[in-house]
């Protein structure tokens, strides 16, 4: 197996994410399940970058999102979309950066100790949402657009390997 210990942090975050992406190819190479594709993905970026909380939020009907493969404390189980900053990623289908969850109307709080968030979403080929990307960290402003520039990059394997 490919090296399986990452750690991501204190080089430049463009970097970072690049190496992310290749060990996330790595290890799903001949690997088309999506639910073994999300659980190797949180492990990675929880780990090598040391976030609070890394998981997937699942569309499991029309809008409704629920809580798939994650790294951290319990998550919320089902999030409508609209609500939250999942429910808005999702509604509005974009990638959502909150740099500080306090002045968010409608953060969903999960664990307290969250102060930022992005939230990704996740396509499959024919480009209908799937899923989304959700990360908390524990300080504020931690996400930026090369988070985003990152992340979106990572979820392309969801387009590229679910039909
Ligand atoms: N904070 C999210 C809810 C999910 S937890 O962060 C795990 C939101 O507002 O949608």
């Amino acid at each position: 197996m490919a090296e399986s210990v990452f750690d991501f942090r204190g080089i430049p975050k463009d970097d970072a994410y690049r190496q992310a992406n290749n060990a996330v190819d790595n290890l799903l190479e001949g690997i088309d399940d999506p639910i073994a594709a999300m659980a190797t993905i949180c492990s990675v970026l929880h780990h090598g970058f040391g976030f609070l909380w890394t998981g997937f939020y699942r569309v499991v009907s029309p809008a409704l999102l629920r809580v798939g493969p994650y790294q951290g404390t319990v998550g919320c189980m089902d999030i409508a979309f609209g609500k939250g900053v999942c429910g808005t990623a999702a509604a509005e289908h974009r990638t959502v950066i909150v740099p500080d969850v306090n002045l968010f109307r409608g953060h969903i709080v999960c664990d307290a100790r969250a102060r930022s968030e992005i939230v990704v979403p996740v396509s499959n080929r024919a480009g209908d949402l799937i899923a989304v990307l959700d990360i908390d960290s524990a300080e504020v402003s931690t996400f930026a657009s090369e988070d985003q520039r990152g992340l979106e990059r990572i979820v392309v394997w969801f387009e590229r390997e679910v039909g």
